[in-house]
Formats: structure tokens, sequence, C-alpha cells
């Protein structure tokens, strides 16, 4: 089938690369000429691990291309996916929906033929509606609107799209739907067949399906983090505990990892949209309890300042504190909302000397945050360092072992913001090991 993808961030080209993959005829479509011209040459802007070979194969096969053409796009396809960003309003907890309104205004009066727009893009719901009309109002041709949220996750980008845990598409009831789920059933046809759940609701719980789902695994980060407040006033441990309460199957182990939070493009955005929108409907007592999943997880990061003042004897000025990791989750060069380089930032304001390494985000980190200092390596940001701050979990660093640092740090202290290290072998070593929820 033909189909194209509007935005070709970590969603939209993930989507493009992937229906692809399917062995749909798709065209990826972007106002950013830049981004369109790295992925007609297979360069995935980004980093996620096995994205770019899906990428080169279908463009080799002649099954994909990017285009900035609005009208290109609008004419080669009946099926038109939305995946551009929804991302926090500045100053607001409400998300801005400038870029989908966009493309649908954009792309509406261009479409020559009946059509579907399938939103992929978070968003409060009550927007798919709206979108429907404002495209119905534009568009010379038969248009509808549907929604079929993704739930990918950075760093697994290609499994998720490729392997979903199930397929959700929201439709509009009052209009006649039939071929709307024909049309995206067809083009899901390879993992339907693989029996991957396909659930059809309406509009309004596609979108909430997609948003409680990201609060759900937003509260059971909180969850595991406030317990962990507790642990620490009373010496228990956090790690142990949360292996046994995985142990029952309907808690889970997944999504109980105590440390310094959660962040990101995704989690943080979606839980206060949530709340907005919540109380533009006159529900905003039914999520009150995010504001505190929001408060227990931003404590975490202050938490870990706290920490490291302690470990430098009191006061972080002039104190050289290394910092491991800046991407907000391992598997990602992403530093959006990432907890890492908060923490980094706010140690700074404290007037110590931080250097941060990371494999991969560095060059996103510099881009945002260009006060700190950065280095090309784990020994290089360690040099003299009075402390090391491991707040991400990237396997260069759980693999790491206290020779590889004694000689070169100034302090032997080093604090898990991720839980990630073997605390035996870092104080058997004689190293002072801090963690989160640990005694
Ligand atoms: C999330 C959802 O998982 C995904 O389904 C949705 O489509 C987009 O948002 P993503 O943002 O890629 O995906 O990252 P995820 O793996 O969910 O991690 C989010 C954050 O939570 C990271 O900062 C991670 O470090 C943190 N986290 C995760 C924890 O602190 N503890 C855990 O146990 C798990």
């Amino acid at each position: 089938m033909r189909c194209t993808v509007f935005g070709t961030g970590y969603l939209g080209a993930t989507h493009a690369a992937c229906m692809a993959e399917l062995g749909h005829d798709v065209v990826g479509v972007d106002i950013d000429p830049g981004k369109v011209a790295k992925l007609s040459d297979g360069v995935v802007p980004f980093y996620e691990p096995g994205l770019e070979e899906v990428l080169r194969r279908n463009l080799e096969a002649g099954r994909l291309r990017f285009t900035t053409s609005y009208p290109e796009a609008a004419a080669h396809a009946q099926v038109h996916f939305l995946g551009v960003g929804t991302p926090q309003k500045k100053g607001e907890y409400a998300a801005d929906l400038k870029y989908v309104h966009a493309v649908v205004d954009s792309l509406a009066p261009l479409l020559e033929h009946p059509s579907v727009i399938v939103g992929k893009s978070t968003v409060p719901v009550g927007t798919a509606a709206a979108l429907g009309a404002r495209a119905r109002a534009l568009s010379p041709a038969q248009v509808e609107v549907a929604w079929n949220p993704e739930f990918l996750r950075e760093g697994f980008a290609v499994k998720d799209t490729l392997h979903p845990d199930r397929l959700v598409l929201g439709v509009d009831r009052e209009r006649n739907s039939a071929r709307v789920e024909e049309l995206v059933r067809e083009i899901y046809a390879d993992l339907i067949a693989d029996e991957v759940p396909f659930l059809l609701t309406d509009l309004a719980t596609a979108e909430l399906v997609k948003v409680s789902a990201n609060a759900f695994l937003a509260t059971k980060i909180s969850f595991i983090n406030a317990v962990s407040e507790v642990c620490e006033a009373t010496g228990a441990d956090v790690t142990v505990l949360a292996d046994a309460l995985g142990y029952d199957a309907r808690i889970g182990r997944r999504f109980l990892n105590a440390g310094l939070g959660f962040g990101g493009g995704c989690l943080p955005k979606d839980i206060r949209a949530f709340m907005a929108r919540s109380g533009e409907l006159g529900a905003d007592h039914a999520v009150a309890f995010l504001r505190e999943v929001d408060n227990i997880n931003m404590r975490r990061r202050t938490k870990m300042v706290d920490m490291a003042t302690r470990a430098v004897g009191g006061s972080l000025l002039g104190a050289n504190v290394a910092v491991l990791g800046a991407a907000f989750k391992p598997e990602s060069d992403d530093v959006r909302d990432s907890p890492a380089l908060n923490v980094a930032g706010m140690i700074q304001l404290h007037g110590a000397v931080v250097t941060v390494y990371d494999p991969k985000a560095l060059e996103n980190s510099r881009r945002v945050f260009p006060t700190l200092n950065y280095a090309t390596s784990v020994v290089e940001a360690c040099e003299r360092a009075d402390v090391v701050l491991v707040l991400t979990e990237w396997n260069e660093f759980t693999a790491l072992r206290p020779r590889d640092l004694d000689r070169v740090v100034r302090g032997r202290s080093i604090i898990d913001g991720r839980n990630c290290l073997n605390r035996a072998t870092w104080r058997a070593a004689g190293w002072v090991y801090a963690g989160l929820g640990t005694p």
C-alpha cells in the first residue's frame, strides 16, 4: 500500500522506515530540508539502534523516500500518518499542538481524493475530533481522521514498531468508519497476522489509552521512588524490595527501578498535559495524584544534589564533579528533560566544576547546555574528580571497575544515581559508595 508519514523525528522516521519494511510504498515528509536530506542519504539524524539498517534497506529497495513537498505527499497516498511532536508549552503544563495543526492545515486543502489522516502523536483527549472537523472544513475531498497511538520506546523503536504489544485504532463513530478501519488493517496486515491484538475504539478512548499508559508508567516509577525515600529514612534496600515486589505477577518487576527518576520527551510532558487537559474538562481532581508523581520525580534530582554536596564535605563550591551520563536513559542520545543533565546543571549552579561524559549524547548536551564541561571519555571526565556521579545506566558505566578510575580521581567517592553498580565491589576497593534508596 501507499502511505505517507508527516514528521521525521524519533516517531515519524521510525514509523516511515518500518512501514516500508512491511512492504509499503512510503513517503516521509518534513518541513526541515536538512532532515530530509540526511534521511534520503540513509543517515538517521539521531541515535536509534538498528534504525539506520532498516532505513537504508528500504531506500535501496525503492520503497521509501523523503520530501519537503506537501503536494507530492498529498498525491502519493490515501493514508497519511501524522507523527509530529506535541511538546510541553513554555511556562504551562498543556501540550503545544501547533505542529499537529500546521500539518492538517497545510495537508487538508491539497487532498484531492478520499483520504484518511491517521494520528500517531500523543495528544490531549478531544484533539482528534477537533482535527477531523478542521480537516473537513479545509479539504475539497472526503477526509477522515483516525487515531492510532504509538507506544514505542526510544532505544527499542524498531522492535516496538514491528512487534508492538497491541495496536489501538480510534475512529469517529459518528461517521462511516468501516473504510478507515479496512485501510488501517491493511497497512498492519502482517502484524495482525502475527496475532498482535487489534483494538478498535472511539477517538477519545484511543487518545486516552496512550496518555494513561504513560501516566501509569510514570506513577509506577514514582511509586518505587517514594518507597525509596522511606528506605533512605530507615536503612532498607529498595532494590531488594523491588525484586521482592516484582515476583508478584500482579505488580511485575519492570518499571520498578528506583533511582534518579523519569525524563525524556514523553513521560514528564505527558503527565503534565494530562493534568492540564483534565482541568479543562473539569476533572482535575481525578488526576491530582499526578502532581505528586511529578513532585516525587523532581525530588530525586535535588536529593542527588544533596548527596553530591555531602560527598564533597558540605559545599560544592570549587569541587570537581564528574557526571557520567547525559541522555535521559541508555541507548539514546535524547537529552530532553534529562534528569542527568538537570542534576549536572544544578550542581554547576552551586559553584562546582562539572565535567560530563556520555557515549552518545554529547552533541545534543552541548547544544542545550553549553556552559558545562564535556569530556570524550570516562577517564577524562573523572580526572581529579572529588566525586563521580553515575546518572544514566549505560553499559559502559555499569562495566566500570574501581581500578579503571583509582588513579585518576582525587576523591574515591561514587554516587550511583541508577542503582546500576555493584556496591560491594566499589566498597571493597576502598571507595565510598552511595546509592539512592540503598543503605
Ligand atoms: C516512554 C514509554 O515507555 C513509551 O511507551 C512511550 O511511547 C514514550 O514514552 P521512552 O520515553 O522512550 O518511552 O522511555 P522509557 O523507557 O519509558 O523511560 C522513561 C524514563 O523513565 C527514563 O528516564 C528512564 O530512565 C526512567 N525509568 C524507567 C526509571 O527511572 N525507572 C524504571 O524502572 C524505568
